[in-house]
């Protein structure tokens, strides 16, 4: 991807500064001649395809290879590489959230009035060319499309060498923010079905050779048609050594993922998260004490690792998963045990999770269409105000009570 090449040198920044709502300056747009402009598009090197039927049908035909016309090699013998549209084929509606890797907004496709999400990524301090990070997310994205991904529309870019958008479908929910604003916790039938789709997720990335290593409520959209979508693959690589994967070894790796998915099904049944602390050390006694101190029977490994030695361990106990998860059923309670199990080698897979008897048993996993819909704060929707209710007038209860005399 030699996004740098060809892209317009000026340093003129433009693009995601202007105000919400208002359309881009015509300036900018019909600045050159359609000729011009077409030439200028033409040079932008296009990193992902699947926006549009005809540039997909393109794609498919450079990928058949070579074309001979009287002996000549044409253009497709190039490589399967497209033009990047540009960032200003879209209309700034609402910048949703500032992140680490970069800043998320809310916008228009002005051609087809489809509503995405634009994610900004955070390339002015780089020295020392495209980020590895930005890399592996969109590769990642492009990697593992699933119903319970967020799907990556394409990379569009702007005027200058630092202003690189990727598109996603415009998801209405982060898990965090919903469960912030949301005034009841979610129902048992509802975080069977979350939690399966998450599983599936994770099921699909790891059979894929990627492993996510970011899970967590913020980063899992859910729409209002009750589907999650894993999104924010910035830590996100490909795990196993070549040899590995060519002899069909699983390695050690995605057990760090299905942990995260032990913490997500408890945050989803207690409202907050299962752990909640300010720095590592008590992150560590936080664990203990919820799962007991880990054993040799049940981590082998475990007096081996470096950072125990250096640890004042506390007595054994047992743990007091049964009275964080008061109401969960023992298969619930088994199910979580088995996820966030201190053993990587011995904590179950996506795969094995998909199939507990906790989601077989009754309340059966809620189907997605009967979910509730909320207003979507990264839409700009506003919870509405609900109706104060007339009080009963006092002369009524008055004369209630005088009909009993
Ligand atoms: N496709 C999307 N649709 C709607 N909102 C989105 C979308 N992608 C991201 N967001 C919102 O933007 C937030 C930040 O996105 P993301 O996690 O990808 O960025 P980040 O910079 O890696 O964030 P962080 O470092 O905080 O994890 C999400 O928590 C979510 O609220
Ligand atoms: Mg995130």
């Amino acid at each position: 991807m030699r996004l740098g090449a060809t892209l317009p040198s000026t340093t003129t920044k433009v693009n995601m500064d202007i105000e919400p709502g208002s359309s881009i300056p015509r300036k900018r747009v019909n600045s050159t001649s359609t000729a011009d402009a077409e030439e200028r598009q033409a040079k932008r090197l296009r990193v992902t395809g699947e926006s549009n039927s005809k540039e997909r049908s393109n794609a498919t035909k450079q990928q058949k290879g070579p074309e001979i016309t009287k002996g000549i090699l044409t253009r497709a013998a190039h490589p399967p590489i497209q033009t990047s549209r540009s960032v200003y084929t879209y209309e700034r509606l609402n910048q949703i959230e500032e992140g680490s890797y970069g800043v998320v907004f809310r916008a228009k496709d002005k051609q087809t009035g489809d509503i995405v999400a634009l994610k900004r990524l955070k390339l002015d301090e780089e020295k020392y060319g495209f980020p590895i990070t930005a890399l592996r997310e969109i590769h990642s994205l492009m990697q593992c499309r699933h119903e319970n991904v967020v799907r990556i529309r394409e990379v569009v870019v702007g005027d200058t060498l630092t202003q690189v958008f990727i598109v996603m479908d415009f998801i209405e929910h982060d898990l965090k923010t919903l469960l912030s604003l949301m005034p009841n916790p979610f129902l048992q039938s509802e975080i069977k079905t979350l939690t399966l789709q998450l599983l599936r997720a994770v099921a699909h990335c790891h059979s894929h050779w990627i492993l996510h290593r970011d899970l967590k409520t913020s980063n899992l959209l859910m729409n209002n048609r009750g589907i999650i979508k894993v999104a924010d693959f910035g830590l996100a690589r490909r795990f196993g050594d070549p040899v590995e994967i060519l002899l069909g070894v699983e390695t050690y790796s995605t057990p760090i993922d299905i942990w995260s998915v032990g913490c997500i099904f408890g945050e989803l049944i207690l409202h907050e998260p299962v752990f909640q602390a300010k720095n590592e050390l008590e992150m560590i006694g936080m664990i203990f004490r919820l799962l007991g101190p880990p054993t040799v029977e049940e981590w082998p490994e475990y007096e081996s690792l470096p950072l125990v030695k250096t640890l004042n361990m506390p007595a054994p106990h047992a743990p007091t998963l049964r009275q964080k998860f008061s109401y969960l059923t023992s298969s619930g309670l088994n199910l979580m045990a088995s996820l966030l199990a201190y053993d990587p080698e011995r904590r179950i897979s996506a795969e094995e999770a998909l199939k507990h008897l906790y989601f077989q048993e009754s309340p059966l996993p809620k189907h997605p269409d009967l979910f509730p819909s909320f207003p979507s704060l990264a839409a700009g929707e506003k919870r509405r105000k609900p109706f104060a209710s007339p009080s009963a007038p006092e002369r009524a209860k008055a004369k209630e009570e005088y009909d009993y005399v």
